[in-house]
């Protein structure tokens, strides 16, 4: 393990993680009110909250993951590519993206169009961490669980160079 991880400062904690995600499970739930839904996981962040989210919910759902790269390390390369696609057409479906972060918005934009584009019945956006300062293209969430200071955060799904996702907390790296 890489000496940083080894005492990360803690951002959100666990217990707190938990008890959001199930006061979003429950607005799903109403919101849906019983109707099925495709979930898109995207791969590998949205992993640890997606498991968690889907079995708090009630709403039955299909689930599809998808990976899109923006990232390599810290820095953003500001490029996209679509890694894993769908395996399922999503047409006519209620769809439910559920990410990790959104931080300058351009992951979660490039995927609204992208998906859109496949006409959906409906396409909601659900997002465990909004790093609201940092955007730089706007784009509607539906469901948020935690605003979070311009930090890179690191465990329950977040990584740093691959490393550090299985944290069960929500952790920040220190200047
Ligand atoms: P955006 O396209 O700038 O909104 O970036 C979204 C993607 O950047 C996320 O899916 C993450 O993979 C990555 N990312 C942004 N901030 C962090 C962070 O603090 N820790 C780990 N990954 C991050
Ligand atoms: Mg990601």
């Amino acid at each position: 393990m890489i000496d940083k991880l080894k005492k990360l400062p803690v951002l959100i904690e666990e217990e707190k993680i938990q008890k959001r995600i199930m006061e979003i499970a429950q607005q799903i739930d109403r919101d849906y009110n019983g109707e099925d839904i495709v979930v898109i996981s995207i791969l590998k962040g949205a992993i640890f909250f997606t498991v968690d989210l889907v079995k708090k919910m009630k709403t039955p759902i299909q689930l599809e993951v998808m990976q899109i790269s923006s990232y390599s390390g810290t820095e953003s390369t500001g490029e996209l590519i679509i890694k894993k696609d769908l395996d399922h057409d999503i047409e006519g479906k209620n769809v439910l993206v559920v990410e990790d972060i959104i931080d300058t918005g351009k992951t979660l934009s490039y995927l609204k169009d992208y998906l859109s584009s496949k006409n959906p019945k409906s396409l909601k956006i659900a997002v465990l961490a909004d790093k609201f300062e940092r955007r730089k293209v706007e784009v509607k969430l539906d469901y948020k669980c935690f605003e979070i200071p311009d930090k890179f955060v690191v465990g329950y799904g977040f990584d740093v160079d691959e490393q550090g996702r299985n944290i069960p907390y929500i952790g920040y790296l220190e200047e």
